[in-house]
């Protein structure tokens, strides 16, 4: 089951990310690839989890696997690459990366159980957005980046850095993630989580823009509604602001790469510097 789904590759976000900053501090391959795979595993397991409790059918325009299959067995199956992404560092004895790691799943699983709580909360505020997006997507990517410069022998100052970087480049993407749920193009089903029972950053920014939308929003939470309270016109004014505020903390990544780069006495003049760049401007421009 699992050698199936995984063909049907993501992104490879997060490798890319960690081969890139990797380069950076001047790090080979098989130093580090340990890195890249362990956050694509943990990546991957967690949105099979993440299907069965969302209870979606389709992701990257594919069924999801508890789409074909049992729930029971989604689970078990997301269960099985976790628990491989465990054995495979133990048996490189990687016993720090795997003591880092753990405490990101641990934050992965908070972040999904405060999420589910906020299903039911009154009134959602941009606070519970950030503090679950930090622990849901922010967590997983600040350890990659984190435990790159740790591999790299940076000081404890740099690989903080580079954590809040991961932070950022996560929330930007969650961000996005928000925006294309009011999308018809994404692959995914249109305004899933506001049917789902979830406000999330756009929803926000759409009843701010629109006072007059809160009520009829949250009368539709949790429903599985076809009836839609908001104009096409509104709700690209609310992906706009969100847009925005990508643009911001795009700003703020650029800024941590600047000071990462001079504390740890990083060329500006390279190919690998040139490269992180290029590969931050790309995800960048792919969250328009
Ligand atoms: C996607 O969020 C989900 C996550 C980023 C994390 C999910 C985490 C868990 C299920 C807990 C950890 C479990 C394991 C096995 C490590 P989303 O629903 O906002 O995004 P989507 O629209 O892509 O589904
Ligand atoms: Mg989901």
């Amino acid at each position: 089951i699992l050698n199936n789904h995984l063909k049907t590759q993501g992104k490879l976000f997060r490798p890319y990310l960690t081969a890139k900053l990797a380069a950076l501090f001047n790090l080979k391959e098989e130093e580090y690839h340990h890195i890249s795979q362990a956050g694509e595993l943990i990546h991957n397991a967690s949105l099979i989890h993440d299907d069965v409790v969302d209870q979606a059918s389709l992701r990257r325009n594919r069924p999801t696997l508890n789409a074909h299959l049992p729930n029971s067995k989604a689970v078990l199956a997301g269960d099985y690459l976790l628990a491989s992404v465990i054995a495979n560092l133990v048996s490189i004895k990687k016993f720090d990366t795997l003591k880092t790691l753990a405490e990101v799943l641990e934050e992965m699983v908070e972040g999904e159980f405060i999420q589910d709580s906020l299903r039911n909360k009154e009134s959602v505020t941009k606070e519970d957005l950030l503090k679950v997006s930090s622990k849901k997507t922010g967590a997983l990517i600040a350890w990659n980046c984190h435990s790159v410069a740790k591999t790299a022998n940076q000081s404890e100052e740099i690989a903080n850095l580079c954590h809040e970087l991961g932070m950022k480049i996560g929330l930007a993407f969650q961000l996005y993630d928000d925006n294309i749920d009011y999308s018809f193009e994404s692959g995914k089903e249109y305004a899933k989580d506001l049917k789902e029972g979830l406000i999330n950053f756009t929803t926000l920014n759409l009843i701010k823009l629109y006072p007059e939308l809160l009520y009829p929003v949250y009368q539709l939470r949790g429903q599985n509604f076809s009836f839609i309270p908001w104009t096409q016109n509104q709700i690209q004014k609310a992906v706009d602001t969100t847009k925005s505020e990508i643009d911001l903390i795009y700003q703020e990544i650029y800024q941590l790469v600047d000071e990462i780069v001079e504390l740890a006495g990083i060329e500006k003049n390279t190919l690998a510097y040139n490269d992180f760049i290029t590969f931050l401007k790309l995800s960048e421009q792919r969250t328009k």
